[in-house]
């Protein structure tokens, strides 16, 4: 199996905070994979190094879309995003004044190929593309269920239809690697079983790989082959889901918290 996300001895310190201590992970490509831990056990942190918020303060992050290994620490979030890894946020960030549709649409200008000439000109090439992009939207909140809400305003949206436009939105860019900080937050238990479904719908059909954080322990285990526990930055247990949920040091870590 090709391995689509290599994460090699990463340490990411803030001043004297070790967010992350010398991280190693192997995300198996078409993989669901979990990273759990308690709140500030630097599960974020990762998603930041690996989308290319925080350049690593130590070791490094390799990116294997297409058989050809891309160390991407180091490189800009828009230069790994185009590579092909695209995330959401914990905290929902959409262009709230945005129609529902726009904000779609605008995911997938880090696809488009006609430059900026063009556009000013509305060459027909750039024309041609923009009816594309407008088809591929409307597909996209189709699939996100979202279509009926399309000309509304993204804040309008309750929670969890806004997280179900991230989402569309980051598919927008075609991403092979899909990271997911916390998507079923705010979420019902209704809500979450749908999301669960949702997500291994779209990890079929989009041909994806997934790094999923978060906290509903229904969902991780529910849809995760693999899960990383992390307790104050460090790597504590590594396993499937049954493994994971006997393991002595992570029940103690959020027994811990409670
Ligand atoms: N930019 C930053 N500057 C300073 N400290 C930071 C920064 N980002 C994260 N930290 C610290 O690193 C640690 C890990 O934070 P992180 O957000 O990665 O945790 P988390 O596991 O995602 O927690 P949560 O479940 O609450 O989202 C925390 O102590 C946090 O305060
Ligand atoms: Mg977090």
């Amino acid at each position: 199996m090709r391995i689509m996300l290599k994460i090699e001895n990463m340490t990411m310190k803030f001043g004297g905070v070790i967010a992350a201590n010398n991280f190693n992970a192997n995300i198996e490509k078409g993989r669901i994979v979990g990273l759990i831990g308690p709140n500030g056990a630097g599960k974020t942190t990762i998603f930041n190094v690996v989308t290319g918020v925080y350049m690593p303060t130590e070791g490094r992050v390799i990116f294997n879309p297409d058989d050809r290994e891309h160390v991407i620490s180091g490189l800009r979030p828009d230069e790994i995003a185009k590579l092909g890894v695209c995330r959401t946020f914990q905290n929902i960030r959409l262009f709230k004044d945005l129609s529902v549709l726009d904000n779609v649409f605008i995911g997938n200008h880090l696809r488009i190929e006609s430059n900026v000439f063009s556009s000013i000109l509305r060459l027909p090439g750039y024309i041609k593309e923009e009816k594309e992009i407008l088809k591929k939207s409307l597909y996209l909140l189709e699939r996100v269920g979202l279509l009926q809400e399309k000309d509304e305003k993204a804040h309008s949206l309750p929670y969890g239809k806004q997280r179900r436009l991230e989402i569309a939105r980051a598919l927008a860019t075609n991403p092979r690697l899909l990271l997911l900080d916390e998507p079923a937050a705010g979420m019902n238990p209704q809500e979450s079983r749908e999301l669960m479904q949702f997500i291994l719908d779209i990890k079929d059909e989009f041909d994806l790989t997934i790094f999923l954080i978060e906290h509903h322990m229904e969902v991780v285990m529910g849809i995760c082959e693999e899960i990383f526990v992390l307790d104050h930055g460090e790597l504590i247990a590594q396993g499937n889901p049954e493994a994971i949920q006997n393991n002595q040091r992570v029940v103690e870590a959020y027994l811990g918290v409670e």
